[in-house]
């Protein structure tokens, strides 16, 4: 037996993407308040999000995952909470109509504001300074002062992550998740045809509801029909900020990440020896792994061994994210690795990291059809191989931005510049989000219809 995990060991692992902090003392005093701080999750709900993960894997359920590329101090607010919440309400609502199985639904939500960089510096006109690494390490403004981490910013992100879990955590169990509010969550909704299809869907909900209502089934009497587990999820770059918030489970004497129920490790920061996949290792936490184009074989085994060594269901959620075009060369030789390990997964397939292109009007954006256009090539390749294509990965907001183009009511090049918020990558709005979830429905639909005859 070796040594026993602890909570620092990443510090001896080399380690990439993370701030170097000039201010040694304001760092430990940064990281000994947060170690008082309380966490903000319980382990017996990151065991429940890994047990519904677990249906996931067997395709008993269907997992939903997003939100925000990063979040920001600046554009927090309850009405951009709920608007994405809301949104994934109703993506949820098309996702289990279509596939006839429950949606396990985790936001990018309260905690992800640390961002891997595709390079340190960033230059502008001639000047060039350190990059942009989220609200919880440095500001987006160009200016060399606001380039600088400051490990404060530590403090603000935990406030903001723990309001933000605290709106979530009233919204799914205080009413506003009730099913009964189907068609209420529609309200303010901008109109265009996945709003008119989602509509339809909710009247079809309605009915089924007044039926189940005349035979005595109300959320009075019924805790699934009035509420929703929603959980939190966000890359855990900042291990300074992971470390301080890991606390023991009294019940199991294993180790939390106190951040957030799910956490990931990002395609730039797997290194099977590195500091990040060190951390994951030892906390008890669901883990996802962002999978690219150059994932090799033999380092998803490796790395498989290291983060789920007893194979528990649930615990493991690979997430692809090739590109459109490219799912097929690379997907099917990792399920292949997957299968010669014999190791319980979650495939989920995240559309967006590979689909990052620069418009004409300079804007970093993804066009909505080949965010599609790479889900279906995902569900197309698990039909083939006969595994399970166990959800989605969306970057998203409520809010009617105009970051990715396409979609029904077609957001052009040239509209990038008029709601262009983000502060790092570009976001389905609300309208794109509710049509992505139809197409997705659709693709269910078929492999719920395809299981059915084959029993
Ligand atoms: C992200 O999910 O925001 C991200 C940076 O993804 P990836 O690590 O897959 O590039
Ligand atoms: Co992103």
């Amino acid at each position: 037996m070796g040594q026993a995990w602890t909570k620092t060991d990443w510090r001896n692992k080399p380690r990439v993407q993370m701030p170097d902090y000039t201010d040694a003392e304001k760092l430990s005093a940064v990281e000994a308040q947060l170690a008082k701080y309380p966490p903000l999750v319980f382990a017996g709900e990151a065991r429940k999000l890994k047990e519904s993960l677990g249906a996931v894997s067997r395709g008993e359920a269907f997992l939903l995952q997003g939100g925000d590329c990063a979040e920001s101090f600046a554009e927090f607010s309850a009405d951009n909470i709920r608007d994405t919440f809301k949104v994934m309400l109703q993506m949820a609502m098309v996702l289990t109509y279509g596939a006839k199985v429950p949606v396990v639904k985790v936001g990018r939500m309260a905690g992800q504001f640390a961002k891997p960089r595709s390079a340190p510096t960033e230059t502008v006109d001639g000047v060039e300074l350190p990059s942009y690494r989220g609200d919880i390490v440095n500001e987006l403004d160009f200016t060399p002062e606001a380039r600088i981490p400051d490990p404060a910013k530590m403090l603000q992100a935990y406030t903001q992550a723990a309001a933000t879990l605290n709106l979530l955590r009233a919204f799914s169990k205080g009413g506003y998740a009730d099913v009964h509010q189907v068609h209420a969550w529609t309200l303010g909704f901008t109109e265009g045809d996945a709003a008119a299809e989602y509509r339809d869907m909710a009247n079809r909900i309605q009915d089924t509801l007044d039926f189940m209502a005349s035979a005595g089934l109300t959320s009075n009497n019924n805790a699934e029909l009035a509420s929703v587990d929603f959980y939190t999820s966000h890359e855990a770059l900042l291990l300074e900020y992971e470390e301080a918030l890991t606390r023991v489970d009294s019940t199991s004497g294993k180790w939390l990440a106190g951040s957030g129920h799910m956490i990931w490790i990002g395609d730039r920061t797997r290194q099977p020896d590195g500091a990040h996949v060190e951390f994951a290792k030892g906390v008890l936490n669901p883990i996802g792994l962002k999978c690219g184009p150059t994932m090799t074989s033999g380092h998803l085994k490796s790395l498989m061994s290291s983060l789920n060594p007893d194979n528990e269901a649930g615990r493991l959620t690979l997430i692809a994210r090739f590109g459109a075009g490219n799912v097929g060369e690379h997907l099917p030789r990792l399920i292949k690795a997957v299968q010669e390990e014999g190791t319980n997964v979650v495939w989920t397939c995240d559309p967006m990291h590979g689909n990052t292109i620069k418009s004409s009007s300079g804007y970093k954006t993804r066009p909505f059809d080949s965010v599609l256009r790479e889900v279906r090539e995902f569900f197309g390749v698990h039909k083939a191989e006969g595994t399970v294509p166990g959800g989605v990965h969306f970057e998203m907001t409520g809010q009617d931005v105009t970051e990715c183009t396409g979609g029904v009511r077609a957001v052009t090049d040239e509209d990038l510049s008029d709601r262009y918020h983000t502060a790092c990558d570009p976001r389905l709005n609300a309208s794109q989000s509710l049509e992505l979830a139809f197409l997705v429905a659709e693709e269910l639909s078929a492999r719920a219809e395809a299981n059915r005859a084959a029993v």
